[in-house]
């Protein structure tokens, strides 16, 4: 446990989130310099430490979790947009909380989107919930066991991100919590996203989302995969 009470987080709880072709690293964020690219730096330059921090502990996990891919290590700066920035062939996402950051790689073809999220284990500030969750997902919090609404609507929030940040590799698109709407299995730690504000044949994959949850070492966990229709990795 660290001094903050939080973690550490186990590689293997999110092991089994992703499954085995899904490479993971975790670690606490630590100001390092040693072990970033001269654009990495540039590109942290300016911000603050814990944002430094966060951000050099990614890099040096996401070469770790590249390189047991095969893939040769490299700088890997953001986009304008924030998004992370992988080498050809590579999906990945990248999340990151009080003392404890995550990444997730792969290169296998049957994968198309990575999004993992990590929140501390704390309940959502009531006055969130409306911003988070829609009616409909609040009507299902209404019949959430006592003391458990905080910790449901924690993962609500933290779902989305983690579908957010898969389905922005695909689309490129901002959404809003209110556009997306989840339904939970609790007993199976799983999640699908169940309807969405929006229609088009962009967003035909979006059923076959797949969402895990866990709850360790004072931490809520959230993954979203998709898998491609075919193995030739097509949609
Ligand atoms: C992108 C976003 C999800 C990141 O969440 P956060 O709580 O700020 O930060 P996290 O620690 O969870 O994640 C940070 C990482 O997200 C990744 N990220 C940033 N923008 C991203 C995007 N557009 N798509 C995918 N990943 C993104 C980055 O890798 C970043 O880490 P890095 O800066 O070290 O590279 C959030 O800032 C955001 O813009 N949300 C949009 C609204 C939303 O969440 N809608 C949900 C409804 S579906």
């Amino acid at each position: 446990m660290h001094e903050s009470g939080f973690g550490p987080l186990d590689r293997s709880v999110v092991s089994a989130m992703l499954g085995q072709r899904i490479e993971i690293e975790i670690a606490a964020p630590a100001l390092v310099s040693q072990g970033l690219y001269p654009e990495e730096l540039q590109y942290i330059a300016r911000a603050v430490e814990k944002r430094q921090a966060e951000f050099a502990t990614a890099r040096i996990c996401a070469r770790r979790a590249l390189a047991r891919l095969g893939v040769a290590p490299c700088a890997l700066v953001p986009n304008a947009d924030r998004s992370p920035s992988w080498p050809n062939g590579v999906v990945g996402s990248i999340a990151h909380t009080t003392d404890c950051c995550i990444v997730a790689v792969t290169n296998a073809p049957e994968i198309i989107g990575i999004g993992v999220d990590i929140e501390v284990d704390a309940p959502l500030e009531p006055n969130l919930e409306r911003m988070i969750c829609t009616e409909r997902e609040r009507r299902w919090l209404d019949c959430a066991k006592p003391g458990e609404r905080g910790f449901l609507g924690k993962l609500h929030f933290s779902a989305k991100e983690a579908f957010y940040k898969c389905q922005y590799s695909i689309t490129g698109t901002f959404l809003d919590f209110a556009q997306v709407e989840i339904k939970f299995d609790l007993a199976r730690q799983s999640f699908a996203i169940v309807a969405l504000a929006r229609q088009d044949p962009a967003w035909d994959f979006v059923p076959r989302a797949q969402g895990r949850f866990r709850r360790a070492a004072g931490f809520v966990i959230t993954s979203v995969t998709l898998a491609a229709f075919n193995s030739a990795g097509q949609l």
